[in-house]
Formats: C-alpha cells, sequence, structure tokens
C-alpha cells in the first residue's frame, strides 16, 4: 500500500522562532516571550478568520498579529522594523531534522506532500529557500478553499488534491489542533514532540503515533 503523507509546514517543518536572533537586537530579553505571543496570535487570528467565515490569508494573520504583539509588549517597533521581521518570516529556517526526516521516508517510498495554512507562493519560497521543496511531490494549501486548519473540509480538500484517501495518509504535525483535526477528519495522524514539555490537549483524541524527531517517523508509520 503507497502512504500518502501531507507535512504541516510552520512548526513542524520550519522553525517560526527563527525571527529570535533580530527580534533579539529589536526587544532585547522580551524575545522568547514576544516570538511565542506573535506565534500564538497568528494561529488565534487563523482560528477566528475561519470561524467567522471571513478569510484573509495566513500572512495577513501573521501581519496582524505582530501588530498586537508589539502593542502587547509595548514595543515601538517602525514600519521598517516590522516589515523586515516579515521578510524574515518568508524565509525562516527549517528544523535540523526535516531534510534527513523527509529523505528517510522519499527513499521508502512514501508520497510526500507540504500541507499548510500558508499561501502555495508563500510556501514555494520557503521551502525552497530551506532546501527541502524537492523533496515534495507537491504543495497543498488551505488557500485554495478560503479556510484553516483544523476545519475539516481542509483536510478533505487535502485527500482530494493529492490523490489520497483517509485510511492510507498521515498527517504529521508538531501542533497539537492539526493531529486533532486530521484525525477527526479520517487522516492518521503522527505527533512531532520536540519537547518533553509539549502537552497534547486532553481530548480523549490521541495521536496514532508520536515522535520526538521526524527522522524516527519512517520507522514508527512502517510498523503502525
Ligand atoms: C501550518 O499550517 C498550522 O502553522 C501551521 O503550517
Amino acid at each position: 500500500m503507497v502512504t500518502t503523507l501531507a507535512f504541516d509546514v510552520y512548526g513542524t517543518l520550519i522553525d517560526t522562532h527563527g525571527v529570535m536572533t533580530l527580534l533579539e537586537e529589536l526587544v532585547g530579553d522580551k524575545a522568547k516571550d514576544f516570538s511565542r505571543t506573535w506565534r500564538d496570535k497568528q494561529l488565534e487570528y487563523s482560528f477566528r478568520k475561519g470561524l467567522m467565515q471571513n478569510y484573509e490569508t495566513f500572512a495577513v494573520c501573521t501581519s496582524q498579529a505582530l501588530d498586537y504583539t508589539c502593542a502587547s509588549y509595548g514595543a515601538t517597533l517602525s514600519a521598517e522594523q516590522k516589515k523586515e521581521l516579515m521578510a524574515i518570516y518568508r524565509v525562516l529556517p527549517a528544523f535540523d531534522d526535516a531534510k534527513e526526516g523527509l529523505t528517510r521516508l522519499k527513499d521508502t517510498g512514501n508520497r510526500l506532500f507540504a500541507f499548510s495554512n500558508g499561501a502555495a507562493d508563500a510556501l514555494e519560497i520557503l521551502l525552497n529557500n530551506a532546501g527541502i521543496r524537492e523533496l515534495f511531490l507537491g504543495v497543498v494549501s488551505v488557500d485554495d478553499i478560503k479556510s484553516f486548519k483544523p476545519n475539516p473540509a481542509v483536510y478533505s480538500h487535502f485527500l482530494r488534491k493529492s490523490g489520497a484517501t483517509g485510511g492510507e495518509s498521515w498527517l504529521i504535525s508538531s501542533n497539537p489542533f492539526d493531529v486533532i483535526g486530521a484525525i477527526s477528519a479520517g487522516m492518521k495522524s503522527a505527533w512531532v514532540r520536540r519537547s518533553p514539555e509539549a502537552i497534547f490537549d486532553p481530548w480523549g483524541i490521541e495521536p496514532t503515533i508520536t515522535v520526538s524527531s521526524l527522522v524516527e517517523l519512517d520507522d514508527k508509520i512502517a510498523r503502525s
């Protein structure tokens, strides 16, 4: 059986905290908290815009979340500095385990796709810059249907676009809300728990498997 793997991008393949160096210059020792609030607000805005059926791109969510975070930390960044942060967001680095983990899975015959809240053009730039684009058969964006994860419609959209069916398809994500969304939509799912401090939502829906690094996936998926 051929297995189709949908990889979440931001936070799973790509490190959203790759803005830290510039943030440290701009907001000093608040950088770590600032980065976390920025990411949390970005996701909250995507959830809310999805629920309100008032779609704007993930880049808009990111930019509005940056404005909110500046206000919340009392950080008076200039328009130029915000532009610089947004520019870095478009070329964030991949996590160290991404290339090796993806290559192993591709070499063992799996069909790999990137599947993200990001718009397709932003994803192409991001994945190319991180040196991992060529490992994917395709890039599937929620932007096609103007909604966001975890709307069940976006997981169905992935299955249609990738030509897969639920039972043979996996969503690979570090984001528990994404894992729960995919399982609820009939896919299997691997939770990438990079840090022992990461907590899975206690909703009674468990990941099919849990890994601490992308390089463990090949073996664990083959054995599940
Ligand atoms: C993504 O879709 C959820 O950040 C997330 O890439």
